[in-house]
């Protein structure tokens, strides 16, 4: 049984704006609520429409600010990039980017097709360099920034049943590595925030069996099943004045898994 948590407040997240994509469900709804929560004023795209009005709505109704949302297919780019242009110019320059879309959607080595392959990339990987490119511009007229990008442990730990998503996942190291240089220039800092497993609802409903149980027992340090609000405390961090000076890495929030 876990100890109740006092969690921190970041005065540097109040009043500042983020766009977090695939903010509707799970970790990233997470991340979204972590925001809002700081006083943070939060935008965030999604393709659930049901569920991102919902917590939209739970926000508000907790006395936060209200979060701009819009429904938007990011495997489209230039939808992507109208959307946070449209949101910027609503809210303002964007100081904290999270990169958080994917799907862990399932495939066999032998049943790739390149369409296939396109497509888990449009998803899992290029909505992420494009979203960076959109926010990049407001970053520098504030001064700086932070971009957090969400990667995996799955691939670390040869993870198997998902090759498309294992390469895509990986490249997010990539992604964070070859941009740290040209945006710490305008103190602009990028971070790869890897979860461990997680038990969002898609990942229960889909994935978490007696096997996968006996696998955490065995393979987490931690006895504790991994939440997405454990992940959002660090993107809140990375996210804050309290990690200025943390770019180019990544940060595993993971129990510990072998
Ligand atoms: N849950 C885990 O155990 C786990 C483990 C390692 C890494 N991660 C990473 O954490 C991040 C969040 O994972 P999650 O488990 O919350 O994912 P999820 O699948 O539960 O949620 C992703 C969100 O993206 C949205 N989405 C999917 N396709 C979209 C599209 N084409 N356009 C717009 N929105 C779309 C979904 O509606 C959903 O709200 C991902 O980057 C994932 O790779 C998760």
């Amino acid at each position: 049984m876990k100890a109740s948590k006092a969690l921190a407040t970041f005065p540097s997240l109040r009043g500042q704006r983020v766009f977090v994509t695939g903010g509707g469900t799970g970790i990233g709804a997470a991340i979204v609520s972590a925001f809002a929560e700081q006083g943070a004023q939060v935008a965030f795209v999604d393709v659930a429409e049901k569920e991102s009005a919902a917590l939209a709505d739970s926000i508000v109704a907790q006395g936060h600010a209200p979060v701009w949302w819009r429904t938007c297919d990011v495997r489209d780019v230039a939808a992507l990039q109208q959307a946070v242009a449209q949101a910027q110019q609503e809210l303002g320059d964007f100081s904290t980017l999270v990169n958080n879309v994917a799907r862990d959607d399932r495939h066999t080595l032998e049943s790739v097709t390149p369409e296939y392959w396109d497509e888990r990339m449009a998803v899992n990987q290029r909505p992420a360099f494009f979203a960076i490119q959109a926010v990049v511009p407001g970053m520098r007229r504030l001064g700086s920034g932070s971009v957090v990008n969400l990667g995996s442990t799955g691939w670390q730990s040869k993870g198997a049943g998902y090759p498309c998503y294992a390469v895509a996942k990986s490249s997010v190291n990539g992604l964070t590595r070859g941009l740290a240089d040209t945006l710490g220039a305008d103190r602009i800092r990028i971070n790869t925030v890897s979860p461990g497993w997680v038990m969002t609802q898609r990942q229960i409903a889909m994935w978490l069996n007696a096997e996968g149980e006996a696998d955490i027992q065995r393979n987490q340090c931690l006895p504790d099943k991994l939440q997405p609000s454990d992940v959002a405390r660090m993107v809140l961090f990375l996210a804050s004045d309290d990690g200025a000076m943390c770019t180019a890495q990544e940060f595993k929030v993971d129990a510990g898994w072998n």
